[in-house]
């Protein structure tokens, strides 16, 4: 079987592709390839084990070929792959969920949630630009999170763990999701809150929704106007979750006391804005970048290629009712 891998990752979970003589491919430029690089490089192949930098759309699917079997995206997020497409197609598509990433991702929120209310990253440029000159009774006054009110947006594996944390900081919990969870509330001391009550009393919002035609914008300038003056908003989920120039507009305005992003709407660019405001703390879409996290997610995405190929359901199918009338 011929396998694409359209860039290197990390760990060394690529060589088990090899297993039974499979002839595999990894992109040789360290970027994204291209719409038109992609639809070369795929021609022929069985298996394609994709990032969610490249966009995998039904065009791409027929540009690689009948015989393609098997879609495996190296992220928990596949909002880059047109699943109805490869549905139409029987084409099983696989994502890489686990205990890796999902920790991965809360203790990032975690990291950034924290770096906002201690105002570290703004603490550390200060000492690096002016050096420091001892302390002082006023300067990068923060806040304390005891007591606070956290809301957690999408209460799936990710939003629970980081709703777990929280306890640890004796944070009030508020979560919405499509439908109340009586078993997690017992469980992590939560409450359910209809989405504007959550934005109305959270003094941090945390996203951690999937990016689906429902939820792009969903924070957009008449949400983030339901939030608490001053509150801060957190997003290590999909960047199209938030316009980002509605969100400008919040920070500068003061309706919004910081924001911690980890993901952008038009990545990899960044509103200009975002960059010099001082309240923002910025990552790169790092959240799930740990060896951990990283190595597992190497890990299931080659097993699922490897799975399908001899037959056996792989464990992370995203499209399940294709497999009985897969391609073959
Ligand atoms: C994912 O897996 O969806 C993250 O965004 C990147 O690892």
């Amino acid at each position: 079987m011929k396998i694409f891998v359209t860039r290197k990752i990390p760990g060394d979970s690529l060589e088990k592709l090899k297993t039974g003589g499979n002839e595999v491919v990894i992109s040789d430029v360290d970027r994204p390839l291209t719409g038109e690089e992609l639809v070369e490089k795929v021609k022929g192949v069985d298996g394609l084990l994709c990032l969610l930098t490249d966009r995998i759309d039904g065009d791409l699917m027929d540009a690689a070929g009948p015989q393609l079997k098997i879609i495996s995206n190296y992220a928990v997020g596949f909002d880059n792959i047109d699943v109805k497409a490869a549905t139409d197609r029987q084409i099983p598509v696989c994502n890489t969920p686990s205990d890796e990433v999902n920790e991965a991702v809360a203790e990032h929120t975690w990291a950034l949630i924290l770096a906002l209310a201690r105002r570290i990253v703004e603490a550390d440029e200060s000492i690096r630009r002016t050096g420091y000159k001892g302390w002082e009774p006023s300067v990068f006054l923060g806040n304390n999170l005891v007591g606070k009110t956290l809301g957690i947006v999408g209460l799936g594996r990710i939003g629970g763990m980081v709703a777990r944390r929280a306890k640890g900081y004796n944070m009030t919990v508020l979560y919405n999701k499509h439908e109340p969870d009586p078993e997690v509330e017992k469980e992590l001391g939560l409450q359910f809150a209809i989405l504007d009550d959550l934005l109305a009393k959270s003094d941090f919002v945390s996203l951690h929704v999937p990016l689906t035609d429902k939820t792009r914008h969903m924070m957009n300038r008449e949400t983030l106007a339901k939030m608490k003056k001053g509150a801060y908003l957190v997003n290590t989920a999909r960047g199209p979750v938030v316009e980002e120039g509605a969100l400008v507009e919040a920070l500068r305005s003061g309706q919004l006391a910081g924001a911690g992003l980890d993901v952008f709407d038009n990545e990899p660019n960044i509103s200009p804005e975002l960059i010099t405001m001082q309240n923002c703390v910025l990552t790169p879409h790092i959240a799930s970048a740990t060896y951990e996290a990283r190595n597992k997610m190497g890990e299931m995405a080659v097993s699922a290629i490897l799975d399908t190929f001899s037959d056996k359901k792989p464990q992370n199918l995203v499209n399940e009712e294709v497999w009985p009338a897969r391609r073959k």
